[in-house]
């Protein structure tokens, strides 16, 4: 496997030492990782894996599992709308039909004109008060489409 240019591998390295001692080290490394490089690059499966004494499938299978975790670079933005059922009874398959629309990308895409990544989320936590969006790691409630547009200008 060929490394990615655009990361730093050392970054890799950092976060499996973090924590490969402790219990059940493979999601806060993950968590690390993403965190320090924005994604989990492919070429860290290997040696996460090695790090773990576990198999190459297994780490991928955890990081495929749980929509947290990208495998590949984001926009300089991510909108994350949650789409479990108690916001989904509160408008948010019209919202994120709204969102779709409006940023030109689907759900795992990049929006080409905005450099917004959107992904599903299934809960934020903010059940009672869905819509729940998370942009940039800010959660919102009661997100109408008009609202989303307008925290979409906030800080673009
Ligand atoms: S169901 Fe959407 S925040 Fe919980």
């Amino acid at each position: 496997m060929s490394a990615d240019p655009s990361f730093d591998p050392q970054a890799i390295q950092a976060a499996i030492d973090a924590f490969a001692d402790m219990p059940g080290a493979l999601l806060p490394i993950l968590h690390s990782i993403q965190e320090r490089v924005g994604y989990i690059p492919p070429a860290a499966v290997t040696p996460v894996a090695a790090a773990l004494n576990l198999s190459r499938a297994e780490v991928h299978g955890v990081i495929s599992y749980y929509h947290h975790f990208r495998d590949r670079p984001c926009g300089k933005r991510m909108v994350e709308i949650c789409r479990a059922e108690a916001c989904q009874a509160r408008g948010a398959r019209q919202l994120d039909a709204h969102a779709r629309q409006r940023l030109g990308c689907e759900f795992h895409q990049t929006s080409a004109e905005h450099d917004v990544t959107l992904e599903p989320v299934y809960c934020l936590g903010l059940c009672a008060t869905g819509p729940a969006v998370s942009i940039d790691g800010q959660l919102h409630s009661r997100v109408t489409p008009e609202r989303f547009d307008a925290l979409l200008e906030q800080n673009p």
